[in-house]
């Protein structure tokens, strides 16, 4: 059994996009590794998920800015079948309020930002990449006869970037790492593919999780919402089904000659935000000369529960919501 067994790290797993996809995965029977900071929701998550679905499935407490550790954490998930088949990167941090002005972001808020969306998603992409090198292509199962002349693949890698990646949204520190996250996804997906790995990045636009609560709530739900075709933001099963998507066989499969084998790919999962010129976060949001919105502004200038915007040990959302 352990042969046909898929293994998956999954970063941020305690965080709510994490945490949708690592069940996900598991629903597809893939063992996991569930790694974050966050010690006590990432070890209930796990015994959580094994029991559910019968599957090997442990907490690693990581900090990603970290090498040494994330360099363990990658040795450890190869430890469970001697492969590491999938990554999920979902860790992140916000630490400023959409629509902000940039002299409104701090040197400190810049460091912690980049340490930890940047430098930490790099340190993950490098050491899950690096192992994926070492390990024997896996033959794809696939539906299509052509499937039977592709080459297996080494391993799969997705990075969680954001709406934040593609134009700027009043979050100087933020917007500047996700545009680097892009970047790291594409040269990784140049200097990988021939080696049978491929790298893609998911760009959400609002998810209701942890680090959203701490600028959405109910006074302001909906001013956030006309940002969105879809007329609300995403539930975190809603990216979790595409990043699952962009790590299994499914994202490689043949429907025709040139469609469908993914790597270096952005799949928009936004709810109708970037593409389709609604009003825009600068719109909605802006709170600093220059910026036009006044709506969250004054929704803001209202409220007095806006002050805590760091997403590291807020309340989890729970996978039966
Ligand atoms: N929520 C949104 O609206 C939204 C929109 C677009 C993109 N994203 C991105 O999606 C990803 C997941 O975000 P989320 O909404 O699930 O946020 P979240 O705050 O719920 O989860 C983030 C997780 O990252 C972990 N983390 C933070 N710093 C860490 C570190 N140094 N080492 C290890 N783990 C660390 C946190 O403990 C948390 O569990 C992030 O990269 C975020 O930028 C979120």
């Amino acid at each position: 059994m352990l042969a046909n067994t898929l293994v998956a790290i999954v970063v941020g797993a305690a965080g709510g996009i994490g945490k949708y996809t690592a069940e996900k995965l598991a629903s597809r029977g893939v063992f996991l590794l569930l790694a974050d900071i966050n010690t006590k929701e990432v070890t209930s998550l796990a015994t959580e998920l094994a029991q559910r679905y019968n599957i090997r499935a442990e907490a690693f407490t990581v900090d990603i800015t970290k090498e040494d550790e994330v360099k363990k954490m990658v040795e450890t998930a190869t430890s469970f079948t001697g492969r590491v088949d999938y990554a999920a990167n979902c860790a992140g941090v916000l630490r400023e309020l959409p629509g902000g002005h940039p002299s409104q972001t701090t040197l400190d808020v810049m460091k912690l930002t980049m340490a930890v969306n940047i430098e930490g998603l790099y340190l993950c992409q490098h050491y899950q990449a690096e192992q994926m090198k070492t390990q024997p292509p896996r033959p794809l199962k696939f539906t299509h006869p052509v499937s039977d002349h592709l080459p297996g693949e080494r391993g799969a890698i997705v990075n969680v970037i954001s709406v934040a990646g593609l134009q700027a949204v009043g979050l100087l520190a933020y917007t500047t790492s996700k545009y680097a996250g892009l970047g790291l996804t594409k040269e990784a997906a140049i200097a990988y593919g021939k080696h049978g790995i491929r790298v893609n990045a998911s760009c959400p636009g609002l998810v209701e999780t942890p680090m959203s609560n701490g600028f959405v709530n109910d006074n302001n739900r909906s001013i956030h919402a006309a940002a969105f075709a879809m007329g609300r933001a995403s539930h975190p099963a809603e990216q979790a089904n595409v990043l699952s998507f962009l790590l299994s066989d499914e994202s490689r499969q043949v429907l025709s000659p040139s469609k469908l084998y993914m790597t270096g790919s952005t799949i928009t999962n936004d709810g109708g935000y970037t593409d389709l010129k609604l009003p825009n976060y600068m719109e909605l949001n802006g709170n600093a000369e220059g910026y036009p919105g006044s709506k969250l502004r004054n929704e803001r200038e209202a409220s007095e529960s806006r002050a805590d915007v760091d997403n590291v040990g807020l309340d989890s959302l729970s996978l039966s919501k």
